[in-house]
């Protein structure tokens, strides 16, 4: 019996200098001196003990009981007084931590300033697959099978069985896939702004395995669209976006699904044009642009004969990188996840 006593009091005594807040003392307590306690049944037991031993058991008995008690207590007064120092250390006049606060990324930020930019003239946003089949990336833009692009050292295939009629999967190399999924719609006239994720096996200063594009296109009746508003489109891009004192032009370049092509450009906002080191002879290439070639037209279901249209595809993280004031001479540093970079936008 003796020996029990000693264990029980070993045992309370050690879990209560152990408990962490008054609620698990309170615990203890009816653990150990609760009706029916771990104590309380051991002392239910001294009737069974010889007469003479009785006394001397219950004084010890009385001695733990007291023990544990008075752990308890202690405890108990520990943990009010460091809660009323808690309390007595507050000083109400002292400034607040201020939380760190942070903002959108570079380019989600470029990419809200170019949707606020279209939707001006009328533009609607519209997302269409990262993930998509051969057909819409490749197939119904007019690209002959053997075309570089379609290979697996440009393009990031999926491992999964072809579709019989939309062929292999693949991570979308450029917006230009979404000019078919919104002309199969079949909803005329279109004014598209396509802004999404691309994907291309290419890692360097200025280009990286995921970017974003946005591509405008539109389609109306063949007589209300012509170069022009393709132009008129640029150069009101260019001025909203650069600046008005920043022009634009286009050269002939080639794309399989437009014809004309060109490549546009914006003029330099070092030089104004002149020519500097950036840009080398005043101008920085913006990205591709054309009229909407025949078959892709005939591709959706239209008749080209009697609808035509223009589209464009460009960089958003190389027209963040050319805006004025903005030098950035790595473009995977956007990516690279570095705060003392993000922060300074
Ligand atoms: C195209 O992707 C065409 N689909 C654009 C187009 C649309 C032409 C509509 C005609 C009509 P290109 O491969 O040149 O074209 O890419 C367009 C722009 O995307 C480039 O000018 C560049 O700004 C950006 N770009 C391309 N690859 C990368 C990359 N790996 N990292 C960052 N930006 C890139």
């Amino acid at each position: 019996m003796e020996n029990e006593l000693m264990s029980i009091k070993n045992n309370a005594v050690s879990l209560i200098l152990d408990a962490r807040s008054e609620k698990e003392l309170e615990e203890l307590k009816l653990q150990f001196l609760g009706k029916n306690g771990t104590l309380t049944m051991a002392l239910k037991e001294l009737t069974k003990i010889p007469i003479e031993k009785r006394p001397e058991v219950g004084k010890l008995a009385n001695e733990v009981k007291q023990i544990i008690e008075e752990a308890i207590e202690n405890s108990s007064a520990n943990f009010k007084t460091k809660k009323i120092e808690k309390i007595k250390k507050i000083d109400v006049t002292e400034p607040g931590i201020r939380p760190p606060l942070g903002h959108l990324h570079p380019v989600t930020q470029a990419i809200e300033e170019i949707i606020s930019i279209f939707e001006r003239i009328g533009f609607t946003r519209v997302r269409y697959p990262e993930i998509e089949w051969d057909f819409y990336a490749f197939e119904a833009l007019n690209f002959p099978e053997n075309h570089p692009a379609r290979d697996d050292w440009e393009t990031f295939f999926i491992e999964q069985q072809p579709d019989p009629k939309k062929g292999p999967v693949l991570l979308t190399p450029h917006t230009s896939s979404g000019q078919i999924r919104e002309m199969e719609k079949g909803k005329l006239p279109i004014k598209m702004l396509n802004i999404a994720k691309t994907y291309r096996r290419q890692s360097d200063v200025s280009h990286t395995p995921m970017f974003h594009q946005f591509e405008t296109l539109v389609i109306d009746k063949a007589e209300n669209i012509s170069i022009t508003h393709l132009k008129g489109v640029l150069d009101y891009f260019v001025k909203s976006y650069f600046g008005p004192d920043r022009v634009s032009r286009i050269r002939p370049y080639h794309f399989q699904f437009t014809e004309p092509s060109f490549e546009t450009d914006v003029s330099c906002g070092v030089c104004d044009g002149k020519g500097c080191k950036l840009c080398k002879e005043g101008w920085l290439e913006l990205g591709g642009a054309g009229m909407v070639h025949p078959n892709v037209i005939t591709n959706c279901g239209l008749n080209p004969e009697k609808y035509a249209g223009f589209a464009s595809g460009w960089g958003v993280e190389r027209v963040l990188t050319m805006k004025e004031g903005i030098e950035i001479d790595d473009i995977r540093l956007l990516y690279s996840n570095k705060l003392e970079f993000l922060e300074q936008f």
